[in-house]
């Protein structure tokens, strides 16, 4: 977890202070750049030649909640703020988010220009850093379903439960090409297939069709790392890198994303961050990317390789092209340094107004100098039409990988025995990024296990039996359905540089179920193919659920067979021990990418 202050105390500085802003300017600034009848070049040319360079430089910096008071929002003019995964008002709810932002861009508007500030969150499957959010499937389910409408719709849902909260950015989709699943990210990934990520990034269109900006990220190669080391380097010839992963940000700019965020990792020993080609050169001059390029979190520190921010960091990643430095709890000195960097002459006057003009531009595009207090009279947070498309969303993500012909399972009736970690536990079936960072097991307000949906649709005249270890099972049963998988995780945490075999809990449960001999079904709720070669031959059925998120019963949907399975792995699924395995690299893999049942 990263070491953010108490929150506690920062939100009782926030709202102690937020009272104390009501003040209004001096002077507030009047000019055609206020009138939204004019073309948005004009407003901005107008607004940047009004603004001196501490104001430029304001815009240029985000900063993380918990490090800054509204107060400070008007003193430094600071353009822009987020929450990092699992950093939330309190109350964690709407309530609470809307006075949290409100509080912000009224201190950001009680300067005499006015410029609104933008709120930035990671709402990656749903807006899942806050309680009693609809959190759909993870992107790697999605990609199974290989349905750019319904990701569309999925967006389009999401941005209006970040609205409604007052947020104005989510840093999604993530449209990184997972090329070896022991990555800790791999679940954050459409697919290996460039080509079904692109198309799939139609989730940006949902996203900003709610005057939510979007982020394509982590620019360039993040999914690529030799190894699936998170944060690592991405060893790959300039034509590899651009046929496995470009063609994702080629789509994100058709789709005219708000955003591009950069990738921690490095691209054959440089860091990303730093590369003026890479920014510059090849996504804003050859792919003619017009919005802003948002760094990752304290990521310009680490261009050096020395721990800290440094001047060499800062005019490094400002001048290779990245428009906004988030710098969590360093805002103050970025601030300071890159205001000496231009003095000094070492950051041109002219990077600094093009990164202005490429921010301004998507906060006059996105309306927010109309709308500066969030619109209360909406209803749709967490609501049943949001639920009933993440549960579409879920039958339609899952994969079925072997089927004897004990599926589809019969409502009603027949005595169904349930085991397994995953099966009633919607922390682990939602994984990372949900409502902290790494997320957790146990419960998520509002969620449906695959166990509850399970005795859902299985309907009264069914006997259905639950134990996480599989005790009490029998002979008497028709069938047992074991929900193995893994825990959530994010990012690096979730690396597993030794192979993604199953865990010694998923391992005694199955031994204990096969034992006894009654026809298994199997479901694997995770973020990444698992090793299972050497188990599926005790196995009647497999399912590949992925990270379904809240609505769990969308599972159970499939497995009684209200809807069919119709989901193609996303993914390659390699044999045990086999990584990295993809399409086309001759390896034996154990299924392969587009393999998937049906009934
Ligand atoms: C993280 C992630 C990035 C996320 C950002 C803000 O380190 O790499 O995906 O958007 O920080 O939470």
């Amino acid at each position: 977890m990263r070491p953010l202050r108490p929150l506690l105390l920062a939100t009782a500085l926030l709202l102690a202070t937020a009272a104390s802003c009501d003040s209004t300017p001096e002077t507030k600034v009047d000019g055609p750049f206020r009138d939204s009848k004019r073309p948005v070049a004009e407003r901005v040319a107008d607004l940047l030649a009004r603004m001196s360079l501490d104001e430029k430089i304001g815009q240029m910096t985000q900063a993380e909640r918990g490090s800054i008071s509204p107060e400070e929002v008007t003193e430094f003019r600071v353009g822009s703020i987020l929450s990092g995964g699992g950093s939330v008002p309190t109350p964690n709810n709407r309530g609470g988010w809307v006075a949290m932002v409100d509080a912000y861009q009224k201190a950001a508007l009680a300067t005499p220009l006015g410029i609104p500030f933008i709120y930035g969150s990671d709402a990656v499957h749903g807006h899942n850093n806050v309680t009693g959010a609809t959190i759909f499937p993870h992107n790697i389910g999605l990609g199974a379903t290989r349905d750019p409408q319904l990701a569309e719709a999925i967006g389009a849902a999401t941005a209006t439960e970040v609205a409604e909260t007052g947020v104005h950015w989510t840093f999604a989709p993530c449209v990184c090409v997972a090329r070896d699943d022991r990555w800790g990210r791999t679940y954050e990934s459409f697919s290996e297939d460039p080509a079904i990520v692109a198309s799939m990034s139609s989730v940006i269109k949902g996203l900003q069709s709610q005057q939510v900006m979007a982020t394509a990220k982590h620019y360039l190669g993040d999914g690529g790392t030799t190894g699936g080391k998170d944060q690592g380097n991405t060893e790959l010839s300039i034509e590899e890198l651009r046929r496995l992963h470009l063609p994702p940000y080629e789509a994100a700019i058709k789709h005219n994303v708000a955003s591009v965020m950069v990738s921690f990792s490095s691209w054959n020993g440089t860091k990303v961050h730093g590369s003026e080609f890479l920014i510059t050169k090849l996504l804003k001059e050859e792919l003619k990317f017009g919005g802003f390029v948002v760094s990752d979190w304290n990521g310009v520190d680490q261009i050096d390789g020395a721990p800290g921010l440094s001047a060499s960091d800062v005019r490094t990643a400002i001048n290779a092209g990245v428009d906004m430095v988030m710098a969590p709890a360093v805002w103050r000195e970025f601030i300071q340094v890159l205001k000496a960097e231009v003095e000094a002459g070492r950051v041109p006057m002219s990077r600094i107004d093009d990164a202005n003009r490429r921010i301004l531009a998507k906060k006059f595009e996105f309306g927010l100098f109309e709308r500066t207090k969030t619109n209360r009279n909406t209803a749709a947070f967490g609501s049943a039409p949001h639920r009933a498309l993440a549960r579409q969303a879920v039958a339609k993500s899952q994969v079925l990988l072997k089927n004897s012909g004990v599926l589809p399972l019969k409502a009603g009736t027949g005595r169904i025995f349930v085991a397994g970690k995953n099966a009633d536990n919607v922390g682990n079936q939602s994984g990372g990024w949900t409502l902290t960072w790494q997320g957790s097991p146990g419960e998520v307000p509002g969620g449906t296990s695959i166990l509850k949906g399970i005795r859902e649709v299985a309907g009264s005249g069914a006997t259905i039996t639950y134990a996480q270890d599989g005790s009490g099972l029998d002979k008497s049963y028709d069938v047992a359905v074991v929900v193995i998988g893994e825990k959530p995780y994010a990012e690096f945490e979730g690396d597993r540089m030794e192979g993604t075999g199953l865990d010694g809990e998923d391992k005694a449960v199955l031994e204990k179920v096969r034992a006894l001999g009654v026809p298994t079904v199997v479901v694997v709720v995770s973020g990444r193919p698992l090793e299972i070669g050497s188990h599926l031959d005790g196995w009647n059925a497999a399912l590949a659920a992925w990270l379904p998120g809240t609505e769990g019963a969308g599972v159970a949907d499939v497995l009684f067979g209200r809807q069919v399975p119709s989901g193609k792995l996303p993914m390659t699924w390699p044999a045990d021990g086999g990584h990295p395995a993809n399409a086309g690299d001759g390896k034996a893999a154990l299924f392969p990418l587009g393999f998937g049942l049906t009934y």
